[in-house]
């Protein structure tokens, strides 16, 4: 059981005892960004995994925000038992919500221009993340972010092909991550 208290400021600290590809500087560049939220955000992240991702948003968030976590688990449900025993562990489960779905069904229970921040990191293939793309940028509200993890990852080469393929305009965060605005 971990010690840590959901009111620090250094939960990226606990960050490698959560199972995930989610790097330090990923984690911290991620809550700088939840931090400069207007209260009252939603906040969608697809792909959760066991939630290392998840954990250090979520923290980020004020109470009034929302994280929802969009994964299907289809690998097994011993990955969502994880996820839900770290988000109590790290006492985030007031801050999220999670719907075990496909993204592409998911996306159907959100209005258009209706989240703040959209965070992709689910299948890696061009075809669904592009996919991905094209039922999530609709849903984000002007002046908001898509954030996909991978980037620049060399093992996930489609990533950043779909992203370039529909000629979305954003720039390299840190790490992996690649931000764009809605305009
Ligand atoms: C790379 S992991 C996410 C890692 C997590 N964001 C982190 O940093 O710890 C990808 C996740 O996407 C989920 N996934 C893959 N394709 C999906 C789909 N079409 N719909 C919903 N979830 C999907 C998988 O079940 C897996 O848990």
């Amino acid at each position: 059981m971990s010690n840590y208290d959901a009111t620090s400021d250094c939960i990226w600290q606990e960050l490698d005892k959560i199972n995930g590809w989610f790097t330090r500087e990923e984690a911290i560049c991620m809550q700088w960004i939840m931090k400069q939220l207007p209260p009252e955000s939603k906040i969608v992240e697809l792909g959760s995994f066991q939630g290392r991702s998840s954990i250090m948003i979520a923290s980020a968030l004020s109470t009034d925000s929302i994280l929802y976590c969009i994964d299907n688990f289809s690998e097994s449900l011993d990955i969502l038992s994880a996820f839900m025993n770290n988000i109590a562990e790290y006492k985030v489960n007031n801050k999220i919500r999670f719907l075990i779905m496909d993204t592409i069904e998911a996306a159907k229970e959100f209005e258009d221009k209706s989240i703040e921040i959209v965070f992709l990191n689910t299948n890696h293939s061009y075809e669904s993340v592009k996919q991905d793309l094209l039922q999530w940028c609709p849903k984000i509200k002007m002046g908001g972010f898509l954030i996909c993890h991978d980037y620049t990852s060399p093992d996930h080469l489609e990533v950043r092909d779909a992203i370039n393929a529909l000629q979305l305009n954003g720039t390299l965060l840190c790490g992996s991550l690649w931000c764009g605005q809605k305009s």
